[in-house]
């Protein structure tokens, strides 16, 4: 039973990758850590090889070793920083790039009547959002990682996070870290026994 966080900032001391871990932490499971600031992942082309070829992205970057880890996870955590009001790029480059994943026969069908919107690997599997902004625009953020994971993957959100930090440290924020906290224990106990 493992959780996959996605830590989304390209910073060293992210707010925002600090609460991924937090998060992971608190759910008393195994989880594992990916830093998409440490990865080459370049974004979607549009060309639409994975609907036809079984989720087989052409793109041969990053994304491919995420590919088998993003299967095999029970639960993720998705972390983002809001940049101009919004989530930013590296998180929606990573979000566009699981099109793939909808490709590979796993999972219900989004839609009987729609089979070109193929499966949902990760329907039902529980999930974290998380962004951090310095004032505004987190809410926007919070929509957008909702309708991508909730509506479109069709995971189970057990918990948002939408925080705002200022120019502060996470870990001076207590209050932050304690909603952290219960997001984290919320997922150790979608995840069950
Ligand atoms: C390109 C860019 C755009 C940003 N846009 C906003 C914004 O729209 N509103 C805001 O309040 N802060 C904005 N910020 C600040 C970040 O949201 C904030 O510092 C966030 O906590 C960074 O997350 P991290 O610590 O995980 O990297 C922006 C920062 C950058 C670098």
């Amino acid at each position: 039973m493992k959780i996959l966080g996605i830590c989304g900032s390209y910073r060293e001391q992210s707010n925002t990758n600090k609460l991924v871990k937090r998060i992971a932490e608190a759910s008393g499971k195994p989880f594992e850590l990916v830093y998409l600031g440490k990865l080459d992942i370049r974004p979607c082309t549009g060309c639409g090889m994975c609907m036809m070829q079984e989720g087989q992205c052409p793109i041969q970057d990053d994304m491919q070793q995420l590919y088998d880890k993003l299967l095999g996870a029970d639960a993720l955590i998705f972390g983002a920083p809001t940049y101009f009001m919004d989530i930013s790029g590296a998180m929606k480059c990573f979000i566009d790039r699981c099109m793939a994943l909808f490709y590979r026969e796993v999972g219900p069908p989004y839609h009987p009547d729609m089979p070109w919107l193929g499966n949902r690997p990760h329907a039902g599997k529980p999930a974290v959002t998380v962004t951090t902004v310095a004032g505004a625009g987190h809410e926007r953020s919070k929509e957008t990682l909702k309708v991508a994971v909730d509506d479109c993957m069709k995971m189970k959100l057990v918990a948002e996070l939408a925080e705002v930090v200022g120019m502060n440290d996470v870990d001076d924020m207590p209050e932050v870290l304690k909603r952290a906290d219960e997001a984290g224990k919320k997922l150790g106990q979608a995840l069950g026994g």
